[in-house]
């Protein structure tokens, strides 16, 4: 594996376009179950039943009981040294935007600046009547948390069954379309349309660097580097290879 990491910092160091995309298991070291792994979230809530806009619609208060666990989990959860390196990547000049499929603010929290959300953010809520939309802090502990129309409020994140925010698909066609590497970390990349991205990357000529536990759908088709392992120790090890390849460069 030491080699894949030697290649990934290379790769990062040349490449001057360098975009990251990830998924929940790059906040699994900070507490936030992923989704499909053995103990993911939904082995506990059947996503038909809780994360669909129709189960939303049908029974809120039921949706709200999962919604009231992740809430508790994620508000105690710090960025780990995957989205922390990914911040330093971008400090460094060496990475342009995060497109996420997270809604836990976590590339935020670790100081990332660009971070488009493909799945839409928890950090506000909004009535599906009245359209008032709310800051998470001011509905903290309401559970489910009301407008003062009555109704209940849905966060901001997107269900199955509803739309991508459009800036975020636009911007993150025209980034994976544009970039020259694409580092993936803890995606299963089964979801679509974020799944669309990787592909376009790979077309468009970029080295695809994916880090995660164990292999995915992509690893034997457009992955060129994959480095097996967890996303934080992983992130740490590229982020001192890079520092090290720009201090040789620096001293030549
Ligand atoms: N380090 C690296 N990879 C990890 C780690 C870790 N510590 N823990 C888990 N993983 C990997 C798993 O092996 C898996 O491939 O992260 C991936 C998580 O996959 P999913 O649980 O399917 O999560 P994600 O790909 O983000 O799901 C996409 O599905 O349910 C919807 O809206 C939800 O945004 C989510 C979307």
């Amino acid at each position: 594996m030491k080699e894949a990491i030697k290649n990934a910092a290379k790769v990062i160091i040349e490449s001057r376009a360098t975009i990251a995309l990830t998924g929940a298991g790059i906040s699994v070291e900070s507490g936030i179950p992923d989704f499909r792994s053995k103990d993911g979230l939904w082995s506990k809530f059947d996503p038909e039943e809780y994360a669909t806009i129709y189960a939303f619609r049908e029974n809120p208060e039921k949706v709200w009981r999962m919604l009231k666990e992740m809430e508790e989990i994620v508000g105690k959860a710090k960025p780990n040294n995957a989205h922390i390196g990914l911040a330093e990547l971008e400090r460094m000049g060496l990475l342009g935007s995060v497109i996420t499929q997270n809604v836990d603010n976590l590339h935020q929290e670790a100081g990332s600046k660009d971070v488009i959300e493909y799945h839409g953010n928890s950090k506000t809520l909004t009535c599906l009547w009245c359209k008032k939309t709310y800051d998470y802090e001011e509905k903290k502990g309401q559970y489910p948390p009301k407008c003062e129309c009555g109704r209940i409020l849905k966060p901001d994140v997107v269900f199955f069954g509803e739309a991508i925010p459009p800036l975020a698909m636009e911007r993150g066609y025209q980034l994976a379309g544009s970039c020259r590497a694409l580092l993936i970390i803890g995606t299963s990349a089964v979801v679509s349309p974020f799944n669309m991205l990787p592909r376009m990357a790979k077309q468009a000529g970029a080295r695809i660097i994916e880090l995660n536990l164990e292999e995915t759908i992509l690893t034997h088709d457009i992955t060129d580097i994959f480095i097996k392992g967890s996303a934080s120790t992983s992130m740490s090890e590229i982020i001192s290879h890079v520092e090290g390849l720009k201090a040789d460069n620096i001293n030549r």
